[in-house]
This record gives structure tokens, sequence and C-alpha cells, in this order.
């Protein structure tokens, strides 16, 4: 990924993409010649190589909502030879009037990180979308086909990042901080709930409930933590100030947000415990559940339940199946909590996990929904 623009405060808000990805997603959006194809996010070189698989027959709209990064992929587009694309400078979540063909596109290519799927319309029957969907704090790319009016993906899922999304279909954090823990809690999908409460349970040692799982020193297990977020009510990502002085959890969740639930007055969150140094020397880990306050024993339980339903069902499986459903063609939903359903606002997310024996499941292979 190369930065081509900065906000004030220091973030990248535009980027020529790893050319690996842009590979990837080009290759998942299975474009032919012919094809009307649309890339939300610009930067020129992505929409020159859609035009080549295009062709004079095809055509190609990219659209930025930065006036500046079109005006960039304007130039360079021409100065290249490739004057036939459709440059365009607007907010995705409101798809201007006559950008989109009669009949749909027959692939939309999201370059930019994205919490929700505002484009089931605009892509025609069969039609493919490839897009990084923020599930839980994760960016998956996923290629999905649109059929009877709903994405289906087919394709396994990567765990990638793009810039975020700005405009009105910005992601906004629900990120709640315990006060004088130096612990943040931050929901995605579901409600949102109190936190004050959980200070008292954080001051005290928790309860440490074993799995028998294990985990390899650099195996990816982003899979378990999309399963826990749609099997468990009040589920949260939890992560520590790096340099608070009031650090009370030991050790404090690495690299990621850790998995995490309320019930209350208490807390569990996953773990993982160093047990041995693994046949590859980067170590063998067992996945814990820590239990704070008073029901914290029987949150930890809970989670540890679920991460042994998962190893015994679906660790093996190859991915995941996502279907995007627009929010408007679904039922409302009877309770907060529906397993593996995730209301975004455009669409409902429900994530399907084939099961896989257990004697299939292979206790450290680190399946396909890897991070790269
Ligand atoms: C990673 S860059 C695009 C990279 C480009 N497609 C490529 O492959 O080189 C993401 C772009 O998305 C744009 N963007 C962010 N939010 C947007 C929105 N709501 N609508 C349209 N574009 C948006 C940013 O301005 C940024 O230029």
């Amino acid at each position: 990924m190369i930065p081509t623009r900065h906000a004030p405060d220091g973030r990248v808000i535009s980027s020529v993409s790893a050319p690996w990805l842009q590979a990837d997603m080009l290759e998942a959006a299975r474009i032919r010649p012919g094809h009307r194809v649309l890339e939300i996010g610009s930067g020129g070189y992505n929409a020159a190589l859609m035009a080549e698989l295009v062709g004079p027959a095809g055509h190609v709209t990219t659209l930025d909502i930065d006036p500046a990064v079109a005006e960039r992929a304007t130039r360079l587009l021409s100065e290249n030879g490739y004057d036939q694309v459709h440059v365009v400078t607007a907010d995705a979540e409101h798809l201007p009037t006559g950008v989109v063909p009669n009949g749909g596109f027959d692939a939309v290519v999201v370059t930019v990180d994205t919490w929700d799927l505002p484009w089931i319309d605009a892509l025609a029957e069969g039609g493919r979308l490839i897009a990084p969907l923020r599930l839980y704090g994760y960016h998956w790319a996923i290629g999905f086909t649109r059929d009877n009016g709903a994405l289906h993906s087919d394709e396994p899922l990567i765990v990638c990042g793009f810039v975020a999304m700005q405009g009105d279909g910005a992601w906004q954090t629900n990120r709640r901080a315990v006060p004088g823990t130096g612990v943040h809690l931050s929901w995605e999908d579901g409600t949102p709930l109190p936190v004050d409460q959980l200070a008292p349970a954080l001051a005290y040692e928790p309860t440490v409930t074993r799995t028998n799982i294990t985990v390899r020193g650099q195996e990816p297990f982003d899979a378990l933590t999309l399963y826990l977020a749609g099997a468990l009510p009040g589920f949260c990502r939890l992560e520590v100030d790096p340099d608070g002085d009031n650090q009370v959890l030991n050790p404090p969740p690495q690299h990621w947000p850790g998995a995490a639930i309320v019930r209350g007055p208490s807390l569990a969150r996953l773990a993982t415990e160093r047990i041995g140094d693994g046949d590859d020397g980067k170590g063998l880990y067992e996945f814990v559940v820590h239990g704070h306050g008073a029901q914290g024993d029987v949150a930890a339980q809970e989670m540890a339940e679920q991460v042994r339903h998962w190893q015994r069902n679906h660790r093996g499986a190859r991915c995941p199946l996502i279907t995007a459903r627009p929010t408007a063609d679904c039922a409302p939903a009877d309770t907060d909590h529906e397993p593996h359903v995730f209301a975004k606002k455009h669409t409902r997310i429900t994530v399907d996990w084939p099961i896989v024996p257990s004697s299939a499941a292979q206790l450290t292979d680190p399946g396909s929904c890897s991070a790269r």
C-alpha cells in the first residue's frame, strides 16, 4: 500500500492498494470483455487494469469522494491513454443519478473499508460485488454474487485493510471506556451496553477457564473471533490503553482488540496462555477465558463452551458463507440477538458456518480464513 493523501491529523485517507490485493480482487470480480464495472475509491491504476479487462465494448466508472483524488485519477488515466474511464466525484453512499447503467453493473469493486453494502440495487442479477466488509473490527475481502436480490459469498475470505470510508457511510465507533481501568469496549452491530458498572469487577484477579483448545504462535484466529461475535449476545471487542497507568488486565490483549462479553456487572474475555514451544518453535498456546466479577466464571464458561463448539464443528471448515439481504426485504428481528446475524443500516448480514465433523478439524490448521 502506498499512501497518496493524508488528513490534517496524519491519517492516510487515500492510497494505491497493494498489487497482490488489486490482482486478487480483480480476479474475484470475474471481469470479462464487455462488462460494465464500478470501482469505489479511485487511484487510476486499478481503473486502468479494469479498462484493459473490459476492453472497448465494456465500460469502467471509478468514483471517489475526494475531488483531489478524482482530479489526479482523471489526469493520470488521460496521460496514459485511458480517457474512456468515467471518473466521478461523489459519496458512494449515494450513487448519483445516471451513474448506474440500465440493468446494473456487472461488477462493483469496493476499495475502501466499508461497514455496510448499500450497492445491491446498483448490481445486475448474477453480477459480482467485491468489498472489504467490516465485521467486528476485521475487514474481510468478500466476493459476492447477486442472486434473487441478495448477495451470496462463494470465495474464501481474506482479512485485509484499506483506508476508512468517509462521508455518510463512515463507520461510527461505539467505543466506551470503563472508568479508571484503561479498558475500552467497542460494539459494532449490536446495541452497546453500559460499562461503568464493570470497574469494580476489573479490579480483582480473574477466574481462568481452560478450553484445552490450542493455537500456534503465528496462527491467525480471526475466524474464531467472528464466530464468537455471532454466537454470543453482549459480544464486544476489548482493548487497553497502550500506555495508560491503570493496566488491570494481565496479560493485556495483544495486537488486536480481544473478544469479550458483558453480563451485567461481570465480564469474560478470551486470552491465550503459552503452554509450549510448538513444532515450529513459535510457541503453542491454549485459549483460556478470564472471568471478572461475581458472575465472571459463569460468563467465562459460556464463552469457553462456544470456543469448544467452534473447535468441534467449524474450525476445519473452509470458510463461513456470508449472505447480505437488503434490510427492506427482511422481517424485523424478534430479539436483540439473532445468532450469526449482523444488522447493518442497509443490509442484514447472515454468517453460515458449515459443519465439519471434529475428526476432520485439524487442531493446528490455520484454515483458509487467514490474515494476509
Ligand atoms: C485505498 S484508496 C483507493 C485505491 C484505488 N482503488 C487503487 O486501487 O489504487 C480508497 C479511496 O476511497 C475514497 N473514499 C473514502 N470514502 C469514500 C466514499 N464515501 N465514497 C467514495 N470514495 C470514498 C478515498 O478518498 C480514497 O481515495
